[in-house]
């Protein structure tokens, strides 16, 4: 039996200043800074600023972050034409996966491991990928893609190359809290494979193609698709009993977007973003999804099991409604996931970088040796 649990459970890997998950109390600190007066307060580019160098900015240097990003959201042409030859159906985080490979042959720092330059290929990562997510989510659709304006931030910037128009203040707001609540949390999957991929003295385009990969699956940033889907499934507000007595008490079906490795307590993001899904699903008169959501979550916080087990609504339930109350389609909802926490994985690489040494844990074996050598032909 190995040392550590399954999976990683309870180990402590390293040190980090970025964020501390509280999961007994319900608690996420971002350099301190509770989540709350995060979501309250700051813009994604001012959280993204403070990860990155442990202190919130002046408004000087706020104003010159921000522009440098404004300045940095194109993309290389090349890079859009490869996406314009890919299959329409494939799945937008693979494609962001692809581009986010890409970028790195474009930029000539890419082997370039210096802090300075890793801070600049990091904003420009930060910068890119909104611009990625929304050129894939038109290419699909056979729309062109939408250049970046020079005077949006990266919310409302992202908004406006995604449909072509102005963004509201509604649509800014939301994507901006999402973008705020998602940015880092301790050593989650894709981020302790950044730093793995990283530890090798690894660059930091390969490092964040490789989180995107583990970001991907419905056990980590997949989740929203998942629980998306799951309440179109249900249809409507009036069929989630059924579908709680049939599907997850009936077949055991793990209701996605419930659950947490580390919250044994109510996710703190999944409060702020409960609030946030009501007030849009109230505002927009479009209140169905929100109901099925509310409904599903009250059956399982009121079940045995789901007690015993201390197993809350995650960040990425009430997600998954916010935004599809501002027209994300379910299955780009990972993108924009991806595109908040590459503030978190930056901040991770760059850390790692601060104090690196090869990540390279044992494996305990459990299979045979000195099994006798069989030649092809008798076998
Ligand atoms: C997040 C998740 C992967 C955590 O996994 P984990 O820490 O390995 O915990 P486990 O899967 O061992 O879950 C512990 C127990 O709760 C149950 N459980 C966990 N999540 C559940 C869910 N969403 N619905 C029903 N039961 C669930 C497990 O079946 C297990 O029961 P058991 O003790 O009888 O075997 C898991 O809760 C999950 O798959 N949730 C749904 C997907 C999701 O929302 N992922 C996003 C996470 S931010």
């Amino acid at each position: 039996m190995s040392d550590a649990g399954k999976g990683l459970a309870g180990v402590v890997v390293a040190d980090t200043t970025k964020s501390k998950v509280d999961g007994e109390n319900g608690h996420l600190y971002y350099v301190g800074y509770t989540i709350e007066d995060l979501a309250a307060n700051a813009t994604f580019e001012e959280t993204t600023f403070l990860l990155w160098n442990n202190r919130l900015p002046s408004q000087a240097e706020l104003s010159e972050f921000s522009d440098t990003v404004k300045a940095e959201m194109e993309v290389p042409a090349a890079i859009i034409d490869v996406m314009k030859s890919l299959p329409s159906n494939a799945h937008p985080m693979g494609v962001l996966r692809t581009a986010v490979s890409m970028l790195g042959n474009y930029d000539p720092e890419a082997d370039d491991n210096s802090m300075d330059a890793n801070h600049r290929k990091a904003l420009r990562l930060l910068a890119k990928m909104p611009t990625l997510t929304a050129a894939w989510a038109r290419i699909r659709k056979g729309q062109e893609p939408v250049a970046p304006r020079k005077d949006l931030g990266l919310a409302a910037n992202f908004m406006y190359m995604l449909n072509d128009r102005e963004p509201t203040e509604t649509e800014i707001q939301a994507i901006n809290v999402y973008l705020v609540l998602l940015a880092d949390h301790g050593f989650n999957a894709s981020t302790f494979t950044s730093r793995v991929v990283t530890s090798t003295d690894g660059d930091i385009y390969s490092a964040v193609a490789a989180a995107i990969g583990s970001l991907k699956g419905p056990k980590h940033g997949g989740a929203n698709e998942a629980a998306m889907k799951m309440f179109m499934e249900i249809g409507d507000p009036a069929k989630v009993d059924e579908f709680f007595t049939k599907r997850v008490k009936g077949e055991g079906y793990k209701i996605m977007g419930i659950g947490h490795r580390v919250y044994k307590a109510p996710d703190p993001r999944g409060g702020i973003l409960h609030v946030h899904a009501k007030a849009l699903a109230e505002s927009t008169g479009n209140a169905a999804w929100y109901e099925v959501a509310k409904r599903l979550e009250d059956l399982a916080r009121a079940d045995e099991y789901f007690i015993e087990r201390k197993l809350y609504a995650n960040v990425d339930y009430y997600s998954s409604i916010v935004l599809y109350t501002v027209g994300i389609e379910p299955d780009m909802m990972t993108c924009l996931f991806a595109m908040s926490r590459i503030a978190g994985w930056a901040a991770h690489i760059i850390e790692q970088w601060g104090d690196n040494r090869l990540i390279r844990p044992k494996a305990n074996y459990t299979g045979e040796i000195n099994v006798p050598w069989v030649p092809l032909e008798e076998r």
